[in-house]
């Protein structure tokens, strides 16, 4: 049995992990941890799952890493500064033992969907290919971070795959603007951000050339469509290299 806790228990998606990790055989949930509650039922377990806020995951990555715990991390807000100290840390808290140097695993995951995993993949491909990208993603109006981590790192793939083929920036003529109009640049790339009440998870990548476009678009209508990729990552966390590792694509067999 995989002994597996979960920090934001009480959350849309910590409660829906409990209740997956409940009912999958091969799971053993042994703490359920939220505001106020002790961090310390989470030793002894094999993996924790994180799905609180921006605000607090790194003060959990930083007990868990430091008390050996293996940690899924769904939560989002892992821009590169937030990587580099999560790499930093793990580095820091490596345990010796009469074995062998322990290093825990820390797996983050900016999106746990199969078909949005799939996206961000057809996106980097497709970028290359087009003189203009850029990404709409779309939420519900409950979500306080903009943009969403999904869009953060589909900008950054296909930022790296444009850079690697040579692709010269978008085309753009703008020369005013009301601020934001435009969205928010990163890794070069427009990503514009809508909160909707009715929405849950979107996105579209929108890709331009010479008189075609093509729009790769994905949705999540219920969070249940995360649970299989949060139990496949709780499953193979301890398959991985010791350390980080971000993303799903090395589980799906599309690194
Ligand atoms: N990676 C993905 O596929 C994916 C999918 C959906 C949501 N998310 C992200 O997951 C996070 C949680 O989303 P949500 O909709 O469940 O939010 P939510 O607000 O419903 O739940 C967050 C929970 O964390 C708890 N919490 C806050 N601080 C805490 C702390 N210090 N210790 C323990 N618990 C604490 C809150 O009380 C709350 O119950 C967000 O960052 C969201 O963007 C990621």
């Amino acid at each position: 049995m995989i002994k597996v806790g979960v920090l934001g228990a009480k959350g849309r998606m910590g409660s829906l992990v409990s209740e997956t990790v409940r009912g999958a055989r091969d799971l053993e949930l042994v703490a359920e941890v939220d505001v106020g509650d002790s961090r310390d039922d989470l030793r002894g377990c094999d993996v924790v799952v994180d799905f609180t806020s921006p605000g607090v995951v790194m003060d959990n990555l930083r007990w868990c890493v430091r008390s050996g715990l293996n940690m899924v991390i769904g939560t989002s807000g892992f821009d590169g500064a937030r990587l580099a100290e999560a790499n930093d840390l793990l580095d820091n808290s490596t345990r010796q033992t009469p074995q062998a140097a322990v290093k825990p695993r820390v797996l983050v995951v900016p999106n746990f969907s199969v078909g949005a995993v799939l996206m961000m993949k057809f996106a980097e491909q497709a970028a290359r290919f087009f003189e203009s990208a850029e990404i709409v993603e779309l939420h519900h109006a409950g979500k306080v971070d903009a943009p969403s981590g999904t869009a953060a790192r589909t900008a950054a793939m296909i930022a790296a795959a444009r850079s690697a083929a040579g692709t010269g920036p978008a085309p753009d003529a703008t020369a005013t603007q009301l601020e934001g109009a435009r969205g928010a640049i990163v890794s070069g790339v427009h990503v514009h951000s809508v909160r909707m009440a009715g929405l849950v998870a979107h996105q579209e990548v929108l890709l331009g050339g010479h008189g075609e476009t093509l729009t790769i678009r994905h949705d999540s209508l219920d969070r249940a469509s995360f649970m299989p990729g949060v139990i496949m990552a709780v499953r193979g966390i301890a398959s991985l290299s010791p350390g980080l590792t971000v993303g799903l694509e090395g589980l799906l067999g599309l690194a």
